[in-house]
């Protein structure tokens, strides 16, 4: 397996009212192509913004960030701009849509705006459609944003999330917002699209979400203190993997 993101000694400072705030503190880790990993921690401990760091969305103070074997820490913006769309996916906890825009012109936004495919907007919408269809909110593809559940509409930010084949989906507290049964859909189908082969790096503080992942990163204080991987023995036995997952957050300090 190759590497999808190689982080090195990375740091980030915020400034505010002439305080330094050095919220990353030479944070080193990799990313393997494939892997599905949780960052866990703290309320404040920075998962954040070493997600937004990671995955370009906000300038880093000094470090490497190897994403395809480039360093995204020192690429020029528009070419930066170019990766986000076409290369990455991103979902938030928050679900920013478009309100003019019905679900389906929503989720195919980014394919529109990459122009990388050479595609009619009839066959992009054929595509949004087919993406609807496989998470099963084909029947809000007309629909008004405010019309629909926050579990349909994260499970549209996701379809809009791939519309572009990305290599890597960043998310930052996908189910933060959802019910119990709302953030199970969702991580089943982030699940399946790992087992497809998108590399998922997500943010949560939900240990039935992070029992779904890999591997979980354990941050504290702007570094990570700890990685987790699950056995293999234990792919098919949620109880087992929730409570192995715990016993090592509260080795942590969780
Ligand atoms: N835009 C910003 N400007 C200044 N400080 C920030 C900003 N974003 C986050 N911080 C600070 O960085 C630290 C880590 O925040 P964050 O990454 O959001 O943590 P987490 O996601 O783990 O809760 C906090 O001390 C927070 O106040
Ligand atoms: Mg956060």
């Amino acid at each position: 397996m190759s590497n999808a993101l190689k982080v090195e000694n990375l740091c980030k400072t915020y400034i505010v009212n002439k305080i330094q705030n050095n919220v990353l503190k030479n944070v080193n880790f990799t990313v393997e192509e494939g892997d599905m990993t949780a960052i866990m921690g703290p309320s404040g401990s920075g998962k954040s913004t070493l997600l937004y760091a990671v995955s370009g969305m906000d300038n880093v103070t000094s470090g490497e960030i190897l994403f395809m074997g480039k360093d995204i820490a020192k690429m020029p913006e528009k070419e930066l701009a170019g990766l986000r769309l076409n290369n990455m996916g991103f979902i938030f906890q928050q679900m920013y849509m478009m309100k003019n825009l019905s679900i389906l012109d929503n989720i195919i936004l980014p394919a529109r705006q990459s122009g990388k495919i050479n595609e009619t907007y009839t066959e992009t919408a054929k595509r949004g459609l087919k993406l609807m269809k496989k998470l099963d909110i084909a029947d809000i593809a007309d629909n008004d944003i405010n019309e629909v559940s926050g579990g349909q509409l994260q499970r549209a930010c996701i379809c809009r999330s791939i519309i572009n084949n990305p290599d890597i989906i960043f998310a930052d507290e996908p189910t933060g917002a959802l019910n119990r049964s709302a953030s199970k859909e969702v991580m089943e189908e982030l699940v399946k699209m790992n087992k497809e082969g998108t590399t998922i790096m997500l943010v949560t503080h939900d240990v039935k979400v992070a029992s779904k992942c890999k591997k979980v990163l354990y941050m504290l204080d702007g570094n990570i203190k700890g990685e987790y991987e699950f056995s293999k023995d234990t792919d098919n036995d949620e109880r087992t993997r929730e409570r192995c997952l715990n016993n090592w957050l509260m080795d942590m300090g969780w």
